[in-house]
């Protein structure tokens, strides 16, 4: 897929949450790579908003990933419980616990959106979209690429021009179809068994970081290598000072997958949150997420790192401050 629309086998990839700018996703574009804007947790407008902002920096093939809806059986006693186990680090930031919101992260809203005018790629991760969506996405050009992180959902990814496979390695929200820990494969173990079973272009993501890294997985046979973390401390990345200083904090020694944030497991830096909730999130995606948001944005506007999601790959000790097309540049350099 890659080799089609852009130079190199470089793809930034989607980071929900203020990382994925215009400007990071123009860089990279302009290098010869492909970057990717993330809808998650943006409103329809803004995510519409950033595709006219990436429009004005690049003519370049760049992409959108949309959220599939959650559908997760959540349990409300279990999110309650966990909201009055955080009250009492909610008063001390100052702030109250939120209370659970939407779950469908405005899919029906996105879609229509993005059929009426796609940008070059549109992504999906926590699950498969309809054919008829991938259809009328695919009528108006769009190339549509699914995240898969197991060979069970790539059997049941169909329809899609590419799948991206993630391995157990990356950082962020892990992309299962599921809100499940199954399967929990390294990249270079999920490549070749996806291989054999399909022969869709496979991008491969999770814990790449080196133009190394990227050699040895194309030559497993992936069209590209997608990163996130590696673009995280890149000068155009919209990632909070607190996240990007936080990945050099000699502090922070691993990352750990954890539901203590959202609900839905996510590898991130072990702080003192991770380490004192994994064990009690329950299994409710987004719900958890929404009781959280308001102590991880006072912890963040104090400076705390301790009480942020700090996503990161298990590479993340590899990143600098790279400009982002110095990095497109390198990386496809092996
Ligand atoms: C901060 C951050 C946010 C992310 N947000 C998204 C997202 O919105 N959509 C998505 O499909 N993947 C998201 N991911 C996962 C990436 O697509 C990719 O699988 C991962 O970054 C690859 O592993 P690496 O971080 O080790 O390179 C995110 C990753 C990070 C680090």
């Amino acid at each position: 897929m890659s080799a089609v629309l852009t130079e190199l086998p470089i793809v930034q990839a989607p980071m929900a949450g203020g990382p994925s700018t215009p400007e990071l996703a123009a860089a990279v574009s302009n290098a010869g790579g492909l970057g990717f804007l993330a809808a998650g947790y943006r409103t329809t407008e803004a995510m519409r908003a950033d595709i006219a902002a990436t429009r004005e920096l690049t003519s370049r093939p760049f992409g959108m990933n949309v959220f599939m809806p959650s559908l997760d059986a959540i349990d409300p006693a279990a999110v309650a419980a966990y909201r009055d186990l955080l009250a009492p680090e909610a008063a001390r930031l100052g702030v109250e616990p939120g209370t659970p919101g939407a779950r469908d992260d405005a899919y029906d809203a996105k879609i229509a959106d993005l059929v009426s005018d796609p940008p070059a790629v549109v992504s999906f991760t926590f699950g498969c979209p309809s054919p008829d969506v991938i259809r009328a996405l695919k009528d108006r050009g769009a190339t549509v690429v699914l995240t898969v992180t197991s060979v069970d959902e790539a059997r049941r990814a169909s329809g899609a021009d590419a799948l991206c496979l993630q391995g157990f390695e990356a950082g962020g929200h892990r992309g299962s179809f599921t809100n499940t820990l199954d399967d929990p494969l390294a990249l270079r173990a999920l490549l070749p068994a996806v291989r054999e079973i399909t022969r869709q272009p496979l991008i491969a993501a999770g814990g790449l970081a080196t133009a190394a890294d990227v050699a040895g997985i194309l030559s497993l046979g992936a069209v590209a290598a997608q990163l996130g973390t590696a673009f995280l401390r890149c000068p155009e990345s919209g990632a909070s000072d607190v996240h990007k200083a936080a990945l050099t904090d000699p502090r922070y020694t691993s990352t750990a997958m954890t539901r203590a944030f959202s609900g839905r497991p996510a590898r991130g830096l072990v702080n003192r949150f991770l380490a004192e909730h994994s064990g009690d999130a329950p299994a409710a995606y987004p719900d958890v997420h929404y009781v959280t948001a308001p102590l991880r944005r006072a912890s963040a506007a104090q400076g705390d790192p301790d009480g942020v999601n700090l996503w990161a790959g298990e590479s993340f000790r590899e990143t600098t401050e790279t400009p982002a097309a110095d990095l497109v540049t390198a990386l496809a350099s092996a």
